[in-house]
């Protein structure tokens, strides 16, 4: 990346609602953009700001990019009012990802909830690519009802893989949901791999990371062996402002993934 402050301009190729509050945004930059799953980038819409997003989509695809944004205030509201062909900008990759290197030969589980699945597709393609790397793969993911699922046909066909172990479950079930109904710690239980050595890759709502962490190193997870994506509030992204500040750390540079042991001892992590 030669500017870190310069966007790339880059064209709305597609938009594909998701859920009442989520839409996955296909994006097309001037200039191919390589990143990490677990680095993230800012978008910018022209006249109204700008806010970071982790790619959701296959890391090996360098042509397009896809981001999955849930509406929550002024910047996210007008993405999502982006229709196909308009013109937004876009810098990164920035910070850190998931290092994939050193999840080669173990066993490997990727929790997420809610929106928290959008950065988690982006890495299960990653270790779907490349699966004969990983002992075994394990995904178990969790969303308040059936209907706030993002991605609901690909988790179907994941479902199918014989080189992955995945259940799903939601804290509120109805006649639709045919699957598990709990929290996402309900369904940890049953990953059965060695704890001590294997990897877990958590994302999501804060509350939702706190609880899985807790609930993983009870199981036997090495603190150092958690990998925790940490989405504080941003600005500059390069850690220039100190406004995503975590105890030493900014998570723009740092992280945002980070391994439990390093963070631990810092009370805003689960903020
Ligand atoms: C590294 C990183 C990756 C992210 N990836 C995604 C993603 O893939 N998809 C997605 O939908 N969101 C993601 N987010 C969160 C997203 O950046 C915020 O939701 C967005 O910045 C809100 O901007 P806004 O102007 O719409 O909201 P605002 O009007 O600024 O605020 C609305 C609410 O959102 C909260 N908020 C604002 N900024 C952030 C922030 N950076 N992180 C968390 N909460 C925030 C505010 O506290 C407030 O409660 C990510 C954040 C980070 C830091
Ligand atoms: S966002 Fe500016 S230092 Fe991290």
């Amino acid at each position: 990346m030669s500017n870190p402050y310069r966007p790339i301009k880059t064209e709305v190729l597609d938009v594909i609602t998701e859920t009442s509050t989520i839409k996955t945004f296909r994006l097309k930059p001037k200039e191919p953009i390589s990143f990490i799953s677990g680095q993230f980038i800012e978008l910018t819409v022209p006249g109204v700001g700008e806010a970071p997003f982790t790619p959701s989509s296959r890391p090996s695809v360098k042509e397009t990019m896809e981001v999955s944004v849930m509406k929550v205030g002024k910047v996210t509201e007008k993405i999502h009012e982006l229709k196909k062909g308009d013109i937004v900008g876009l810098r990164g990759p920035l910070g850190k990802g998931y290092p994939l290197e050193k999840f080669k030969g173990n066993e490997i589980l990727v929790v997420g909830g809610g929106c928290g699945l959008a950065p988690l597709r982006s890495l299960m393609y990653e270790l779907f690519d490349n699966s004969k790397d990983f002992k075994n793969i394990f995904f178990r993911g969790g969303c308040k009802t059936h209907k706030d699922f993002l991605f609901k046909d690909e988790t179907a066909e994941w479902a199918k893989r014989k080189d992955l172990n995945m259940r799903l479950t939601v804290d509120v079930g109805d006649k639709a949901w045919k699957g598990h109904v709990g929290l996402i710690t309900t369904i940890l239980d049953d990953v059965k791999m060695d704890y001590k050595k294997g990897i877990a890759v958590v994302c999501g709502p804060p509350i939702a990371m706190k609880f899985t962490t807790l609930k993983l190193l009870d199981l036997g997870f090495k603190d150092e062996n958690v990998y925790l994506s940490m989405e504080k509030n941003m600005s500059c992204g390069i850690g220039k402002c100190g406004h995503c500040r975590i105890g030493t750390y900014y998570a723009c540079k740092d992280g945002p993934v980070f391994t439990y042991d390093k963070i631990k001892n810092f009370h805003e992590i689960w903020a």
